[in-house]
């Protein structure tokens, strides 16, 4: 009988972590089940840190809110903890602590809202006896298993109307406009808004560039006397010859999340205004593709997924990932979806060697793209 249940959310923030707290604590409602929320994410396991949900207090008015009532954490990885002391750096494996909490609070399961990383980590609590059942979190769209990512939506909506901004502004100062969007190795959100905005190229990480090809793209727009061009690049993105843009490796890259990505849109754009002549600016998105409300999109399939989280949760169905598949709930084994990642405490999320889903070349996606003539870069 499942009696007392904890959330966490762990990773970047992301429109819907509310909205699906709220799904899990109203369904928990409904079958008289505790709910809780450790603070902070895994760092909320560790220091013992929660709060009592409940729908008509701490947990009353989520479904429009952006963020996540209960904080979150990025790069904490239990198994591999960052400690500091007189000094001197070190990183030790406190995973046995925050399961002691765990047991002696008596939680009967913990639901963990968050992308690869986190359900890796998800995983490795499972391997030592927790019950867990991870909720596909990120606006990049790149956990494996499932159809879509909650957030993902709202994403491809903000990078979709500022590409719309950009194209008036383009077309006004006759522009090169390159928009720099999110989406880390996977190349969804880029490819998606594109298609969305009516982009002229699209540079995703999948598909490594030749900047000859997006030249000859804007060119030959120019020809027809097309004064401007639009660019999206994937923050992942890299020339045919060249490597991804890093703009700052964190902890020595022995972090969780060790890598921040970030530059390839201004070098992209230097790079087409040396080449064609044509002014060329670059827009770095950031961070407004996490923030803020959440499409109802991504609102209704956040309630979906709380909701099926504490249905698996109810049924025992421990241990596995919430997805939806062909439009349908269903759920996963976490040991799916971590892929070869298998090393209990290894370091996911900021490589590209983790399971991520990535576009993959059949992807309807990339045939719409390819026949309605905006540019790959290949
Ligand atoms: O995974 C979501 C995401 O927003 C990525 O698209 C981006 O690269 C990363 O998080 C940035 O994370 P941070 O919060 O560490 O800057």
């Amino acid at each position: 009988m499942l009696k007392r249940v904890a959330i966490i959310t762990n990773g970047g923030d992301c429109p819907g972590l509310n909205a699906v707290i709220r799904a899990i604590v109203k369904t928990a409602e409904t079958h008289n089940v505790e709910c809780y929320g450790f603070i902070e994410g895994y760092k909320g396991m560790l220091k013992n840190e929660f709060i009592r949900l409940e729908s008509n207090g701490s947990a009353s008015g989520l479904l429009h809110r952006g963020g996540t009532i209960i904080g979150s954490s990025n790069s904490t990885n239990l198994f591999n903890y960052k400690v500091e002391e007189n000094g001197i750096v070190e990183y030790r494996d406190l995973s046995n602590v925050a399961i002691d909490n765990v047991k002696r609070d008596g939680f009967d399961c913990i639901f963990t809202l968050g992308g690869d990383g986190t359900q890796k980590s998800a995983r490795d609590f499972s391997i030592k006896g927790l019950n867990v059942i991870g909720v596909p979190k990120t606006i990049d769209n790149d956990v494996a298993h499932t159809d879509i990512t909650f957030g993902y939506n709202t994403a491809v909506s903000v990078a979709t109307e500022a590409l719309d901004r950009l194209h008036s502004t383009a077309e006004s100062h006759h522009r090169v406009m390159v928009l720099e969007v999110m989406g880390r190795y996977a190349g969804w959100i880029a490819l998606e808004s594109a298609i969305a905005g009516g982009a002229d190229v699209a540079l995703i990480p999948e598909i490594p560039y030749n900047i000859d090809k997006v030249v000859e793209k804007i060119n030959k727009r120019k020809q027809a006397g097309k004064k401007f061009s639009i660019v999206v690049v994937s923050e992942g993105a890299k020339p045919k010859d060249g490597d991804i843009v890093v703009k700052k490796m964190l902890d020595d890259g022995k972090g969780l999340d060790n890598v921040r990505l970030g530059g390839i849109g201004e070098k992209v754009a230097e790079e087409i205004e040396a080449r064609t002549g044509m002014v060329s600016r670059c827009t770095v998105l950031g961070y407004v593709q996490r923030g803020g409300t959440p499409t109802s999109y991504d609102r209704v399939l956040s309630t979906k997924y709380g909701y099926k989280a504490m249905e698996l949760a109810l049924e025992g169905k421990f241990n596995t990932l919430v997805t939806l598949k062909n439009g349908k709930l269903d759920y996963v084994p976490l040991e799916d979806v971590i892929g070869n990642n298998k090393e209990i405490g290894a370091k996911s999320g900021g490589t590209e060697s983790t399971s991520i889903k990535r576009v993959p070349m059949d992807d309807d996606l990339i045939k719409v793209a390819r026949n309605l003539d905006i540019s790959l870069g290949d």
